[in-house]
């Protein structure tokens, strides 16, 4: 009896487990679906146009999928549940601006980059420029991101304040509740393009970073494949389209 209970338990635990498995490849190709996540409010990369989503690296990911003959569906959701939900296998794929880091490649597996980018300085005062002009300086960056760990290790800096998503930590800069922002560097860019009464000035890059999509811990059939179609589309020059689209230059890792 009791053996058979113990069966019974570890039974449970695999169908559990089972559950909660990574999609792999060809299990999505059976479902002729691939479920995709981002956040929704990191322009030009991934934001809201009224209601369509679409961004970089919307544009990116929809051409991928289409190349792998998938149909797909989108979920938006805080940048910090992303990778989260990832584990839990709530989503097949995770696009969203993340940096590649040591930290983040212990539970997820990254595909190749779809862009190189960085962390950039950007204030109102002229004098605010690089890391040392940082120091008895309070900085805004969005929680979770490879910004507020950068900017924890600038030697000095009075306080780093997070914020939920990117553009609050800009508006706070905007009306001066902090001396600088830290973000992307062409997020930055755009800002400064759309934006030129703000009165932002870009300083330098703390750091680049690579920047991917990210898959379950180990999907590596998906990760190949979606690889493979990004690297065609890089070749026949539909990427470098839609990064022309939002960005007037190629935003690719050379
Ligand atoms: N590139 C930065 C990072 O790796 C910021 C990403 C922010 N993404 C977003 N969708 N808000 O953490």
């Amino acid at each position: 009896m009791k053996m058979l209970k113990t069966l019974a338990a570890a039974a449970l635990a695999l169908c559990a487990a089972a559950t909660v498995q990574a999609r792999p490849l060809a299990e999505i190709q059976k479902s002729g679906t691939i479920i995709l996540a981002s956040e929704g409010q990191y322009a030009p990369f991934n934001f809201f146009k009224g209601k369509e989503l679409t961004g970089y690296e919307i544009e990116v990911a929809e051409a991928v999928a289409k190349k792998m003959g998938l149909k797909y569906e989108w979920k938006t959701v805080g940048f910090d549940a992303l990778l989260t939900g990832l584990a839990q296998d709530r989503w097949d794929l995770v696009i969203a601006s993340h940096g590649i880091t040591e930290e983040r490649a212990k539970a997820a597996t990254f595909t190749d980059p779809h862009y190189c980018s960085g962390g950039q300085i950007v204030a109102l005062k002229p004098e605010i420029r690089t890391a040392a002009d940082l120091a008895g300086k309070t900085v805004a960056v969005q929680t979770g991101t490879s910004y507020l760990q950068h900017v924890k290790e600038v030697p000095g800096v009075k306080e780093v304040k997070n914020f939920p998503t990117d553009e609050a930590a800009r508006s706070a800069l905007g009306s001066k509740r902090v001396d600088a922002w830290v973000t992307d560097r062409f997020v930055a860019k755009e800002m400064l393009a759309k934006a030129p009464k703000a009165g932002f000035k870009t300083g330098d890059m703390l750091f680049v970073e690579k920047v991917a999509a990210a898959v379950t811990k180990g999907n590596q059939s998906l990760a190949d494949a979606w690889n493979k179609s990004f690297k065609e589309l890089v070749a026949d020059g539909t990427i470098g389209k839609i990064s022309q689209k939002y960005f007037q230059e190629d935003v690719t890792c050379k």
